[in-house]
């Protein structure tokens, strides 16, 4: 008896483990595609590759988060400002302006912050001075109050502050994202462009795409461990190494790219510098 809870509180806590370790690896873009995990070995935690196979072919449908909807079907369950697109076929989508009164740049009044609820995509209302009985949150050396979001340091999760918070970046407090690169990035998942993560401990959401271009030149660099990934129509192996700007967001940003988790590339922001 003790030796099976004993078992089930390593199991949990492995399975956990395992989830957060495999984020930095690049799993979130995938797992939001869905895409299959194929593991190396059975008792692996993170997988090796992805097979995205379903996406390989053109239609009159689309995939959300690896679901088939038929053309003018509606991308639901969409927590973040993504959500209600609608299929457009060939893997394409037409998505709402969402029009949050914070993106505009309407002012609060003094003395006042937006509050936000961990599954939607605008902000949810107001709280204003004095913030008498409000919960507050502690993470990584800054206090957040009632209903402010915050992202905690090397993990994907996006949070919330509410009552009852305890440190621990579960739910109903925390979430992870879903990319929904579907809805927002056919174009480049289709051209089989590269997610260029920013270079922190844990790959979330890719930041930036780069797409293949006649001028980018690979270079080998480090082992060939066996993978292969897919970049415009070019197979490319591991080892094989790109170096390259990108230029967005007024910034430009040295990228290094490789293939470390198939069918995509990953490519790291190295340096940003503010363009003049
Ligand atoms: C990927 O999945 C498809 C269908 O689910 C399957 O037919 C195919 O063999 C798989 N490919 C690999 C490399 O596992
Ligand atoms: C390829 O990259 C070069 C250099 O960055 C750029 O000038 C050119 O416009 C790109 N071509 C395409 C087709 O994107």
């Amino acid at each position: 008896m003790y030796g099976f809870i004993f078992y089930l509180m390593v199991f949990s806590a492995e399975v956990l483990c395992d989830s957060e370790n495999c984020h930095q690896n690049g799993d979130i873009l995938y797992q939001t595609l869905g895409c299959t995990p194929i593991k190396d070995s059975i008792t692996d935690l993170c997988a090796s590759s992805y097979n995205c196979s379903h996406r390989e072919e053109l239609g009159d449908f689309c995939f959300f988060q690896g679901t088939k909807l038929e053309v003018g079907e509606k991308s639901v369950g969409g927590s973040s400002c993504n959500g209600n697109c609608r299929c457009q076929g060939q893997l394409r989508f037409t998505c709402p302006i969402y029009d949050c009164p914070e993106f505009f740049g309407h002012a609060l009044p003094e003395g006042c912050y937006r509050t936000y609820n961990v599954d939607k995509c605008c902000s949810s209302g107001k709280i204003c001075a004095p913030f008498r009985d409000l919960a507050s949150c502690e993470v990584d050396g800054k206090t957040y109050r009632e209903g402010q979001k915050f992202y905690p340091k090397d993990s994907c999760k996006q949070c919330v502050c509410q009552i009852g918070f305890n440190g621990k970046l579960e739910e109903p407090f925390c979430k992870l994202p879903s990319c929904q690169v579907e809805v927002r990035h056919s174009q480049e998942l289709i051209n089989k462009c590269a997610p260029v993560y920013k270079n922190s401990k844990a790959r979330c959401c890719p930041y930036l795409w780069l797409c293949p271009n006649e001028s980018l030149m690979f270079i080998s660099e480090g082992e060939d461990n066996g993978k292969t990934c897919q970049f415009g129509d070019k197979d490319i192996k591991s080892g094989s190494v790109l170096r390259t700007t990108i230029e967005q967001f007024g910034k430009l940003y040295s990228v290094k790219c490789d293939c470390q988790l198939p069918p995509l590339l990953t490519c790291l922001v190295e340096h940003s510098e503010r363009l003049p």
